[in-house]
């Protein structure tokens, strides 16, 4: 399934809902990339893959954490705001980073070493027009 290179933001969405079936309870998955990537649009199809309706999937650019009712219970987070990992302390993350429910992180380097060692890291990157190449990175998102 990875990597992959997509053309549209639907086949972006669709190698979400694809991916969603490996996700167990508990999974905690880092978007990098930068400024429309397709992060979000990945976090939607990850979300529909787990039974909620994308439609309902906003960014959680100022909130910082939003939260779906999915197969799995969906956190959908974005530290693209944040300057101090503590903002998202202060909203209880770690409820979320080691609870039964799939969390989903764009700009997750804001987070600093609050993310979970066992946190899948997907990258996504431009590829000129609508080409996107996205892939698996290491552990602790290294390269
Ligand atoms: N192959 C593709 N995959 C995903 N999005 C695409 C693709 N081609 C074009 N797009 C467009 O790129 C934009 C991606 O936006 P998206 O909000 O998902 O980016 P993002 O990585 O979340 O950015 P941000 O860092 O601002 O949150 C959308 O406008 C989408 O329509
Ligand atoms: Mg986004």
């Amino acid at each position: 399934m990875l990597p992959a290179t997509t053309t549209s933001e639907a086949e972006t969405r669709a190698l979400g809902e694809r991916l969603a079936a490996s996700l167990a309870p508990g999974a905690v998955v880092a978007l990098h990339g930068d400024l429309g990537a397709g992060k979000t649009q990945l976090a939607k199809g990850v979300a529909a893959g787990l039974g909620v309706d994308p439609a309902t999937v906003s960014s959680p650019t100022f909130t910082l954490i939003h939260e779906y009712a999915g197969a799995l219970p969906v956190y959908h987070m974005d530290g693209y705001r944040t300057k101090r990992p503590e903002e998202f302390l202060a909203l209880g993350v770690e409820e979320y980073l080691y609870g039964d429910g799939v969390c989903l992180i764009e700009w997750p380097q804001r987070l600093g070493n609050l993310l979970p060692p066992d946190t899948v890291h997907l990258e996504l990157t431009h590829a000129g027009g609508d080409t996107r190449h996205i892939r698996l990175r290491g552990a602790n998102g290294g390269p």
